[in-house]
């Protein structure tokens, strides 16, 4: 029996496949690579040692998704396979919609077809919207801003209409807080395409002289120095998350029940690049720009619901998520370059 997880070379995809083979889960990776490489199946093989396998595919498409169903006997998915960029949401929604729900919806029809009810879902903290008082719990009000987000929420309320439909579903979304860091062999990382959208990896590449420098989104913020505060996590931490959230759908319960993965700690954008100065040992070059559209002031999770009924907690600190980040950076400045062709065996 296997694990099929989706989207498995992304960033979280690729810390998620570590983490569930470290922990001894045969596991089934499927990606298109429309925000991935091939790369990532290498270096997950060399710090696991460990074998998987994987299918290239675009879960929209039926016959080569069935074929993952039909060669393998899975038990329970991770699905992270989804578009994630906020900004680009705005811009492309239909693009996301098509994608982050169709693409879920043909999924989720597929494991239902196969008998397979066991899903853990890549949700995110921007279901919260504007509105949510901080620390965030999962009773906090749902509402979302952009596309993207909306994405994420009418997937967690289509998967709750599948659960009211049939009660043999056992689904836990996880809501991410803010991602961050590396595999700390410096192995894996977060090698976003193009200019990058978030913080950290923009902070590392400024420090590394790949971008000028940081524009800080605002600093009028009602924050003790004026910047956002978000709640950022290792994403090795993270990837445990879904071990755990694992552990809790195979257990036999049924139903659907949301789960934030946050430290429970916000930082501000000036802490977070006080933070990496001090691992780097050099200046990092920023000016103050208007608010990025969309942004809220602060938001961190309060995780003790992850804590008490999956049995999980954020381990790693600011320290060790900026060292991991920085190491990931100086030791692939342009990502995954490989001649790595994937072997025919493999698709
Ligand atoms: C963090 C802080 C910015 C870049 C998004 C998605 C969320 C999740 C994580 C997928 C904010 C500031 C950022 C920059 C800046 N992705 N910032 N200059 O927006 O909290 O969350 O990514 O699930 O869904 O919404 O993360 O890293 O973009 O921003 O000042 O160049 O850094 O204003 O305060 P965010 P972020």
């Amino acid at each position: 029996m296997a694990i099929l997880i989706t989207g498995g070379c992304g960033f979280i995809g690729a810390h998620t496949s570590v983490e569930m083979l470290n922990a001894g889960y045969d596991i089934v990776l499927f990606d298109n690579f429309s925000n991935s490489q091939p790369e990532v199946l290498r270096r997950i093989y060399e710090v696991t040692n460990e074998n998987l396998q994987f299918y290239q595919l675009d879960m929209r498409d039926k016959e080569r998704l069935e074929k993952v169903f039909m060669e393998n006997r899975i038990d329970a998915v991770i699905h992270l396979a989804g578009l994630k960029a906020v900004g680009e949401s705005i811009h492309l929604p239909l693009k996301y919609y098509d994608n982050n729900i169709n693409g879920t919806v043909t999924l989720i029809e597929m494991m239902k077809k196969h008998n397979v009810k066991k899903l853990v879902f890549s949700s995110s903290a921007t279901v919260y919207g504007l509105k949510a008082q901080v620390p965030i719990s999962e009773s906090s009000p749902l509402e979302a801003t952009n596309p993207y987000g909306r994405s994420k929420l009418m997937v967690e309320e289509i998967l709750r209409d599948l659960y009211i439909s049939d009660n043999e579903w056992s689904i836990i979304p996880l809501r991410y807080f803010n991602p961050v860091g590396a595999h700390q062999s410096g192995r894996l990382g977060e090698y976003p395409n193009g200019t990058p959208n978030n913080l950290a990896p923009y902070i590392t590449q400024v420090a590394a002289g790949k971008l000028r420098e940081m524009s800080i989104f605002g600093n009028n913020y009602p924050t003790p120095d004026g910047t956002g505060i978000r709640d950022y996590l290792h994403v090795t931490d993270l990837a445990l998350g879904h071990v755990k959230a694992i552990e809790k759908v195979m257990s036999g319960v049924t139903g659907v029940n949301a789960y934030n993965l946050g430290t429970g700690k916000g930082y501000s954008v000036l802490e977070m690049i006080q933070a990496f100065e001090q691992i780097i040992g050099k200046h990092i070059p920023y000016s103050i720009v208007d608010r990025r559209p969309g942004d809220v002031a602060i938001c961190y999770a309060d995780p003790t619901k992850a804590k008490a009924e999956l049995g999980w907690e954020a381990q790693k600190g600011l320290e060790e998520m900026c060292m991991d980040a920085w190491r990931w950076q100086v030791n692939n400045p342009n990502g995954y370059e490989s001649s790595f062709e994937l072997e025919r065996s493999w698709v």
